[in-house]
């Protein structure tokens, strides 16, 4: 699929613009030298090779590319009914290609073998975030590899008890997982995607000139753009030493300082649009859920009314930040991403 709506009702769409070129897949082992990697100012493995399963997705493919700017051999885990399509818009990258079924270790294993770190950034309900995330942890532990990224990429769900965001609770059921599994696991945190301000995301009301919020005003949220979450999980995959959790945020404002920076960027004034408060949120949430219920689509409104209700809660605040963590970055801020959608 090259397009998906994600936070249905709201209008998000993900255009799958990489591509990555399917070689036949060589299984090397991994070697302990290391040598300095140029964006992350870290000791990285020499030669390493990263396997990345959900390449062929929005994040996975950038995930991808960052890694090969940063001289790691990329080998993508592409399921067998990936489309052609995709496969063929693979074509511009250096990537090797392992074409494997998800549900069978015994095919998973061999793909693994010989990393240095397994990222997922696969993108689904149980059966993708929970089992085929747990046959690829498998895999791995038994190709011998060390360290491991699982698809998180979100605000901080530790801090939440389960119930409150099901998406996240299949994360956090994953976790349990990982948690009991012999390898190293590091989770990236950043907040909401930044790109997703432009429209997407039922924040910046752009024909109204209206910034919506639920509950408090001046509660700061996170944000970091896809590319930077990408940039950001490259340079972690390289990093022999990182922790089990890392937050990140490209920019941290709440919906007054948001108004501000719409206002500044487009020239007009916007302003604060209260819609309620989170307990009314959390009933539209219920209702949301009871009249659409769409429990087998990945994104239907009232997921994306959780993760928004989340959102607004200083519960997801991600703190301490490690922004700091690979100095080459440079975080885009929500001010950059609106204004590349002024100009564009
Ligand atoms: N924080 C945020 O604001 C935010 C927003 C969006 C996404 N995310 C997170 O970012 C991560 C990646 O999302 P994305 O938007 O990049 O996803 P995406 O573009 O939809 O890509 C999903 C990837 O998962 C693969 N996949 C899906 N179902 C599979 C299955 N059953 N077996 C094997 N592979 C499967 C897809 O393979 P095919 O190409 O074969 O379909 C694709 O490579 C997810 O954890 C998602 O929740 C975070």
């Amino acid at each position: 699929m090259s397009e998906r709506r994600i936070w249905a009702g709201f209008g998000y769409q993900i255009s799958l613009a990489r591509g990555l070129t399917l070689r036949g897949w060589g299984i090397g082992s991994a070697t302990t030298l290391h040598r300095r990697c140029p964006f992350c100012n870290i000791r990285i493995m020499n030669d390493s090779t990263i396997v990345v399963a959900g390449a062929t997705g929005n994040l996975g493919g950038r995930i991808a590319r960052a890694l090969l700017e940063r001289g790691a051999s990329v080998r993508a885990l592409v399921r067998h009914g990936t489309a052609r399509d995709k496969r063929e818009r693979l074509q511009q990258l250096d990537v090797t290609i392992a074409s494997v079924d998800f549900s069978s270790a015994s095919q998973v294993t061999p793909a693994c073998s010989g990393a240095g770190c397994v990222v997922s950034a696969l993108a689904g309900l149980r059966d993708v975030i929970v089992e085929a995330q747990a046959v690829l942890l498998d895999g791995a532990v038994r190709a011998g590899v060390p360290r491991f990224i699982p698809s998180d990429y979100s605000i901080d769900f530790t801090k939440f008890p389960p119930g409150e965001n099901r998406n996240l609770d299949l994360r956090r059921e994953f976790h349990k997982r990982l948690d009991k599994a012999s390898i190293s696991a590091t989770t990236i945190f950043n907040g909401a995607f930044t790109d997703m301000l432009t429209g997407q995301m039922p924040l910046v009301l752009f024909k109204l000139k209206r910034v919506l919020y639920w509950g408090d005003a001046d509660q700061r949220m996170d944000f970091t753009t896809i590319d930077d979450t990408a940039a950001f999980t490259a340079s972690a995959a390289l990093d022999p030493s990182t922790p089990r959790f890392l937050r990140i945020a490209g920019d941290q404002l709440s919906a007054r300082e948001l108004t501000a920076v719409v206002s500044e960027v487009t020239g007009k004034e916007f302003r604060l649009f209260r819609a309620g408060g989170l307990g009314m949120l959390g009933t539209l949430i219920k209702v949301a859920r009871t009249v659409a219920p769409g429990e087998k689509e990945l994104y239907p409104a009232w997921q994306g009314m959780q993760y928004m209700r989340n959102m607004f809660d200083d519960r997801a605040k991600l703190e301490p930040l490690d922004n700091d963590r690979y100095p080459s970055i440079r975080w885009t801020t929500a001010r950059d991403v609106l204004l590349a959608r002024q100009v564009s």
